[in-house]
């Protein structure tokens, strides 16, 4: 690898990169990826390790500090995120401001936004008190935002945090509790959902950390850079792809169409039609994560005594697409959107909330992702250069009438 900024400041030379495909913005030491071998590792642990035996606070402080918490570190982060999952009475003005068709995801990024009115006075990016009190606040009340978006979009009263129950629990009960009856989390929903948020909780330099780096890098504060991370998870390419992943197979359900046929039109590129949850920039083998996912899909199907015929579709798309030249000489397999909403569904979340779920699993990989480029004294402001195609000097001539 080159460093080449000394190298463009002193020849002038730049070199054209769309997409960054080849070009890396920073060192990183909290996630491993080998996308030809299909490996990744947060902080040297393997996921399938993580995914099964750890929990999403566990991995959270993991990410954040390095290390794997003692087990007395891992209690007082919990108990902190506790007393900080309340929202500011005002703030939950805000959402009956907005349309009750409002897509949860812009509702989040919004919310996440006016959040930080509430704590301008403690936001210095170089205060470690600050840093500190603001990557608990956002663990503890992102999930309660989410939740809100949830309630919101299917008109029921939002509930207040049950602290008495663990970080998934409690989200649960968030989005599916009802005022005045009582609600029974449901063990397999809550291990598996736990699982869900290790998975997506890093992924190194992906589009959305890029965009909490790039925003951080100004000195915007934790809340800014990471509703903008929110704004950039939300495409489609992006983690708006388990959404769409589901979009996509109600339509082929609902069309009539052969799977095979479906398959034809992407590898036709009939009106940019894609298979949704395949390809990544890095993975040129099986996704990990969604290798995990798969096995999950079924099993928290069975066990919550449901049978979709998505699940089945989704199946027989990924065996037509892995024998298939197309996807084969392009090195395409089901990345981690292709089987989450299955689950997701499952669990009786609607598809707009799919996406929203990918980014409370994503949060602590932002906020560590923030935190060690506040801390590198290598960090510059991004600014990528240009290669200038447009109109070379001209004198201005006035309005032509
Ligand atoms: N369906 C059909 N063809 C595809 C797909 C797909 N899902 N993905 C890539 N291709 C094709 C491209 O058309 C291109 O073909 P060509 O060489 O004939 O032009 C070739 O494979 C290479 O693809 P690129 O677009 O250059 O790959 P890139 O690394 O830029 O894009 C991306 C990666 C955005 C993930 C892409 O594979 C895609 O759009 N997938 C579908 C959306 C998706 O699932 N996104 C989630 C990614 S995981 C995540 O963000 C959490």
């Amino acid at each position: 690898s080159v460093d080449i900024s000394t190298f463009t400041r002193q020849t002038g030379h730049t070199t054209l990169d769309y997409g960054f495909v080849n070009t890396s913005a920073t060192k990183s030491a909290v996630t491993f990826i080998d996308g030809d071998k299909g490996i990744l590792r947060y902080r040297g642990y393997p996921i399938e390790q993580l995914a099964q035996n750890s929990s999403y606070l566990e991995v959270a402080w993991l990410l954040l500090y390095g290390e794997l918490p003692t087990v007395d570190e891992l209690g007082q982060f919990d108990e902190r995120i506790r007393r900080h999952t309340l929202l500011h009475e005002d703030l939950k003005r805000f959402f009956p401001a907005l349309p009750h068709t409002a897509h949860p995801m812009s509702v989040l990024s919004s919310a996440v936004s006016a959040l930080s009115t509430y704590y301008e006075n403690q936001s210095d990016p170089h205060n470690p008190e600050h840093v500190e009190l603001n990557t608990v606040r956002m663990l503890a009340k992102l999930p309660v935002i989410a939740a809100y978006a949830h309630k919101k979009s299917v008109g029921q009263a939002f509930l207040y945090p049950d602290n008495s129950l663990s970080f998934v629990d409690n989200f649960l009960k968030l989005n599916f509790g009802v005022l005045s009856e009582v609600y029974e989390v449901n063990p397999v929903m809550s291990r598996a959902l736990e699982r869900l948020l290790i998975l997506h909780e890093d992924h190194e330099q992906n589009a959305s950390t890029s965009t909490v780096r790039l925003v951080g890098s100004t000195g915007a504060n934790q809340f800014s850079s990471i509703s903008a991370g929110i704004n950039a998870l939300y495409g489609p390419l992006h983690g708006g792809a388990n959404e769409a992943v589901l979009e996509m197979l109600g339509r082929i359900r609902d069309s009539g169409e052969s799977v095979q046929r479906f398959v034809e039109r992407v590898k036709n590129k009939e009106d940019g039609v894609k298979l949704m949850g395949f390809g990544h920039r890095v993975y040129k083998n099986y996704d990990p994560r969604a290798k995990l996912v798969k096995e999950s899909a079924d099993e928290v199907l069975e066990a919550l005594g449901i049978s979709d015929p998505l699940l089945d579709l989704a199946k027989e798309l990924e065996q037509i697409a892995l024998e298939d030249d197309y996807f084969k000489e392009r090195r395409l397999y089901p990345n981690v959107d292709f089987y989450t909403g299955v689950i997701y569904k499952a669990m009786g979340f609607p598809t707009r909330m799919f996406t929203v779920l990918f980014a409370i699993g994503r949060l602590p990989g932002w906020l560590a992702q923030w935190r060690e480029a506040i801390n590198d004294p290598q960090t510059k402001i991004g600014r990528p250069q240009q290669l200038y195609t447009g109109a070379p000097a001209r004198d201005y001539p006035g309005l032509s009438s």
